[in-house]
């Protein structure tokens, strides 16, 4: 990747994203900027914030078995490796070498709340001779530095953890872990820091000797508190996903969506919604998803990867990795499971599943039922209790419906088999062959007959 200099300014800017500590307060196999919040990985947020504020050359700081963490930071970022985890000061030190942009945007990996504007506005802190600037912000002590601040600049940040006597309640200017530098004083300054007790180098140390220069570190004083939350336990990973989550309910509502109950919906970051839609409570849409205008989700719906279109109604339903497109009324209590196409105007009623399956335009579903690997034409009615016997026990195999073809209540479709148009199974057939277009099939094994005339069954659904 080449570095970022937007065209015409002189300045460049590289961030360096700390993220090789154990993480060790998660309790977790996983590393912990890694965790998902609201649906990404947590540094995928910090990465986020950077781009959107204009950094585009980033530098991830992962440890050696740093696989969990690259894969979580995706492509389009540069690694550095910390070979031990000696400090937020030694992190830094290891992404040297990578690194010729003038200007250094440091931040904490596990910091995910922080927004694009308030590192602009840290990074423009940075002039004259002013070589360092850090983020903070009013807020409970808790476990976070505290930073000494006397008319806007800080003189020194110290670790609450290695103090005594402080109250953890009181509000005071915490260290967010987010700072700005001129490359070239920070790292001829990172050396100087020696190990606190506890062995590790600490970042925050650059504060005191900005300070012993006669060149103090401006203070940005971020004006919500929850920018600068950290992540280091699964307590504070669920606080931090409920300030994200508000967030983007509120981003939608102001665009137009209605959300009933904020409190009680779980919309993943990156998700897309149409005005006018209304996603009833209980509801999670999540991952790569998105759903058009003047739909109603839920309540309690739950749509992953999936994408839907208009003035859809998908109450009390699971849809996963597949399409809806417009005018589909699904459920309560439907199950679209992944690579299905549900056309327009598609009806799926209670204890509806399909699977790996299309259904064309129209088509009727309404009652407990299963199509698996079926690819069902325009116009169908499924019957209830009608089921594609898709699996032999050893091969999935495939089900075709033709358009407008009528399929009886409890029947079973015994796949590899094929239903022509306008063909129609009488309630309680076991269709092991094909059946002809217009035909009738009928029985356990079912006997197809061709001619119309001889028997019609009743409207079975
Ligand atoms: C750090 C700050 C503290 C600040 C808080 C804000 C220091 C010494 N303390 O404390 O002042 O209030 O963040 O959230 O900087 N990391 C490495 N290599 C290491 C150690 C840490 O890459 O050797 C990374 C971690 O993965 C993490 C970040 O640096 O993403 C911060 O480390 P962490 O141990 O969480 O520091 P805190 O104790 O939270
Ligand atoms: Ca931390």
């Amino acid at each position: 990747m080449g570095r970022h200099r937007a065209p015409g300014v002189a300045m460049s800017w590289t961030a360096i994203i700390m993220a090789a500590g154990q993480g060790s307060r998660m309790r977790s196999g996983l590393p912990k900027v890694a965790h998902p919040l609201c649906g990404r990985p947590i540094v995928r947020h910090v990465l986020e914030a950077a781009r959107d504020a204009g950094v585009h050359d980033c530098v991830v700081v992962v440890g050696p078995q740093g696989e969990a963490v690259r894969e979580a930071a995706g492509t389009g970022v540069r690694f550095a490796t910390q070979p031990q985890p000696l400090g937020t000061a030694d992190a830094v030190a290891c992404a040297r070498e990578a690194l010729d942009a003038d200007y250094v945007l440091i931040l904490n990996g596990d910091v995910p709340l922080v927004l694009p504007e308030t590192l602009r506005r840290l990074m423009s802190a940075i002039e004259g001779d002013t070589p360092l600037a850090l983020l903070t912000a009013l807020a409970p002590v808790e476990s976070y530095g505290i930073v000494e601040l006397v008319d806007g600049r800080a003189l020194r940040i110290f670790e609450t953890k290695e103090s005594e006597g402080i109250d953890r309640s009181e509000r005071r200017h915490i260290n967010s872990g987010q700072y700005a530098a001129r490359a070239d004083w920070l790292f001829s300054r990172l050396d100087r820091i020696t190990p606190a007790p506890s062995g590790e180098r600490y970042l925050t140390a650059l504060a005191e000797i900005a300070a012993g220069e006669g060149t103090p570190a401006v203070a940005v004083i971020a004006s919500d508190a929850d920018e600068v939350r950290g992540i280091n336990d699964r307590a504070q990973l669920a606080e931090a996903e409920s300030v994200m989550r508000q967030r983007i309910n509120r981003s939608h509502m102001l665009a137009g969506v209605t959300i009933v109950d904020p409190h009680t919906t779980y919309i993943d970051a990156g998700v897309a919604i149409g005005i006018d839609t209304v996603i009833e409570p209980g509801t999670f849409l999540r991952g790569a998803t998105s759903v058009g205008t003047g739909c109603v989700i839920g309540p309690a719906s739950d749509v992953r990867d999936s994408t839907i279109g208009d003035r859809c109604e998908i109450r009390r339903t699971v849809v996963e990795e597949s399409i809806i497109e417009d005018g589909v009324d699904a459920g309560p209590f439907s199950h679209v499971r992944p690579e299905s196409y549900i056309c327009s105007g598609v009806h799926l009623g209670n204890y509806a599943e399909v699977k790996g399956s299309r259904l064309g335009r129209g088509t009727k579903m309404g009652h407990f039922s299963y199509l698996g690997n079926a690819d069902v034409g325009a116009d169908v009615n499924i019957g209830a209790g009608a089921i594609t016997a898709n699996f032999d026990g050893v091969n999935k195999h495939r089900t075709v419906i033709g358009d407008g073809a009528f399929i009886g209540v409890d029947t079973m479709l015994v796949a590899p088999v094929t239903i022509g148009a306008g063909a129609r199974t009488a309630a309680g057939s076991v269709v092991t062959r094909d059946v002809p277009a217009g035909a009738l099939a009928v029985g356990a094994p079912a006997r197809v007959r061709t001619s119309r005339s001889d028997e019609r069954s009743d409207d079975e659904s």
